[in-house]
């Protein structure tokens, strides 16, 4: 049978975020918030391995202290996301099938839940293709134009804003990534590239990206209200 792994990209800097910590290490609930992120994952009963992919030079990781059981450190991150996930299934190609699952998930994304991660691998473990975690749009949107006034107002329907993780089979996703090269902002462009369409599996907004610095309280807020449940 197929098993699940998952991977990490955590080679990024940050730079939307600002400061001189890449946001990954930055402190959430006082712990760092890659912490947070690979313990949801490693937690996990059903999957088996957690890699997380580091930029080669990066100079804080050592002094986390972070270990857990399942956990797989690879230097090997790229200058763009997409260089950072491919480098990585290159380097588990020898402990993973070209069949089994990877789960590819954003290292700034604390607050994934189990019950995330349940619907995904029951929705997509027979999936020929595989899918994301993602969320219906709920808002009106508006395309700006000159002065930052309303040109158009865009129809919402059938609109989803993607997340991770991003789930499918190894040896599928690294042929696609190859031939997308960097261009690709997820996974699932690359595999859409290739004429295939992967499933939309409903998730919600608490598995959000922390990019911003008011995201940092946010994810605070939701990591901390499921502690006092
Ligand atoms: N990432 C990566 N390698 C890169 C760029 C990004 O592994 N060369 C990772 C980030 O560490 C993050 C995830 O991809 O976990 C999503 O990227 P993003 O939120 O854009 O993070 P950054 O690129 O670090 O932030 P920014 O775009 O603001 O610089
Ligand atoms: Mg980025």
């Amino acid at each position: 049978m197929s098993k699940f792994v998952a991977l990490v990209p955590a080679a990024g800097s940050g730079s939307r975020m600002g400061g001189s910590l890449p946001k990954q290490y930055l402190p959430l609930l006082e712990r760092p918030l890659i912490d947070h992120t690979l313990r949801a994952l490693a937690s996990h009963p059903r999957i088996a391995q957690v890699y997380v992919v580091l930029s080669p030079d990066d100079a804080s990781w050592d002094e986390l202290g972070i270990q857990l059981e399942k956990l797989t450190v690879l230097r090997c991150g790229g200058a763009a996301r997409a260089q950072s996930v491919t480098n990585g299934l290159k380097a588990i190609a020898a402990e993973v099938a070209a069949d089994d699952w990877v789960l590819v998930h954003d290292a700034a994304r604390p607050c994934l839940r189990a019950e995330h991660l349940d619907r995904m691998l029951d929705e997509l473990a027979g999936d020929g293709v595989g899918g994301i975690l993602a969320v219906p749009v709920a808002d009106t949107l508006k395309r700006s134009g000159p002065e930052q006034r309303i040109a158009e107002t865009v129809p919402r329907e059938g609109l989803w804003q993607a997340q991770t993780p991003q789930m499918f089979r190894h040896g599928m996703l690294l042929k696609a990534l190859e031939a997308a090269g960097s261009a690709v902002t997820d996974e699932a462009s690359a595999i859409e590239r290739m004429g295939l369409q992967p499933k939309l599996v409903e998730g919600d907004a608490r598995n959000l990206k922390v990019t911003y610095p008011r995201d940092l309280e946010l994810a605070a807020l939701i990591l901390g209200g499921e502690q006092e449940q």
